[in-house]
């Protein structure tokens, strides 16, 4: 009797151990496969999603034209497989446009956005989703504005959402991977796109067309990833920022292209036109005719401020060097191109920086 009572005492001790074993697998199981048990531990990321081709359908006007900015920032992350077990995401809805309309009103409610939510520890990451055309534009406006350790990440597609091999799910996917890597802290803003990873100063996009748009001619890019890792190239690098102008209409620069018989008609038009600056996107180091020169020598008697930058993608325009800087009253865009210029000499006006030797000074990149 006594034998059977202990028999059924240690069948009922291997049953209990057993549910326990059972039990804790399966929990094990469950976080594996992402679902809910892991999840309170996993990094927050914000999705702010403001269109662009990695929001795009096909259109019905051909086989390879489509609408840019027609997914939500909901969708863009259900289509991506297995995000979830990268981060607890949540997407919020800034515009829903093609890049080519993108303006200084999107970039301030982005501006004031993420302030807000990292001020309010609302995650710890942000991925803003974006249409290619302008999205070093909007990164390098956000890098000077936004003073934060935390990872804010701009990524996009080629190709639309319904195209054959479309890039957004797998450029969403890195770009998330990125924003939750302890090691993408302090970099400022970056652009994450076809396994590779750039500084918001460098970055430009160089193919109308291909998956390898993006390059930091100057740098190169600042890390690489993919599915299984995420490496930066060496230590966080950081730039002087400046503060968001309370004031949002942002002063009046345009960019002069130059060009083989150019005359100064443009510049003088600008002038007339109320221009604060001017952006030069020069030949070769940032050069233009005599005759344009002339021109810019009457803009900066009017108080206009001239940078010279340069059209040809790559390189520095240094001071002094071809053309005499000090004399004629100019400024140089250094690393920056034109587009990049433009936005710097605004920010500068905007604050109220019209010193052309403080201009200069901002224009350096700060290592
Ligand atoms: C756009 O910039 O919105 C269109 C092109 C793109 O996203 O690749």
């Amino acid at each position: 009797m006594a034998q059977l009572y202990r028999r059924r005492c240690s069948s009922w001790v291997y049953a209990l151990v057993g549910a326990i074993i059972f039990a804790v697998s399966s929990s094990f199981a469950l976080a594996q496969t992402g679902k809910a048990p892991m999840h309170s531990s996993l990094p927050r990321v914000l999705v702010l999603a403001t269109g662009g081709t990695i929001s795009g359908k096909a259109s019905e006007r051909s086989a390879i034209s489509y609408d840019a900015g027609a997914v939500t920032g909901e969708d863009l992350i259900a289509g991506v497989p297995g995000i979830e077990k990268l981060a607890r995401l949540k997407a919020e809805q800034i515009s829903n446009i093609p890049s080519q309309n993108m303006n200084s009103k999107v970039w301030f409610r982005l501006a004031e956005r993420i302030n807000q939510v990292f001020a309010h520890d609302e995650a710890d990451a942000v991925v803003i989703t974006h249409g290619t055309d302008t999205m070093e534009e909007t990164a390098f406006f956000l890098d000077k504005v936004i003073k934060t350790s935390h990872p804010v990440i701009l990524t996009g597609a080629m190709r639309p959402s319904t195209a054959i091999s479309a890039d957004g799910p797998a450029n969403m996917y890195e770009a998330v991977k990125v924003a939750v890597d302890p090691a993408a802290q302090g970099r400022g803003v970056m652009i994450v796109l076809n396994d590779t990873i750039h500084a918001a100063r460098w970055v430009t996009k160089t193919s109308t067309t291909s998956l390898e748009t993006f390059k930091s001619q100057i740098a190169g890019p600042i890390g690489a990833v993919d599915a299984a890792s995420v490496r930066f190239f060496g230590p966080p690098v950081s730039f002087n920022h400046i503060a968001l102008p309370t004031e949002q209409n942002l002063p009046q620069v345009r960019i002069i292209y130059a060009h083989a018989d150019m005359d100064a008609q443009q510049i003088d038009e600008a002038v007339k036109a109320g221009a604060a600056g001017l952006v030069i996107a020069g030949m070769g180091d940032g050069n233009v005719s005599q005759e344009a020169l002339s021109g810019l020598d009457r803009a900066v008697k009017a108080g206009v401020i001239i940078v010279r930058s340069a059209r040809v993608g790559e390189g520095f325009v240094n001071r002094n060097v071809e053309v005499n800087d000090d004399e004629h009253g100019l400024v140089v865009s250094y690393d920056l191109n034109p587009q990049k210029a433009r936005i710097l000499l605004q920010l500068l006006l905007a604050n109220h920086v019209r010193d052309k030797s403080k201009i200069q000074q901002d224009f350096l990149a700060r290592y």
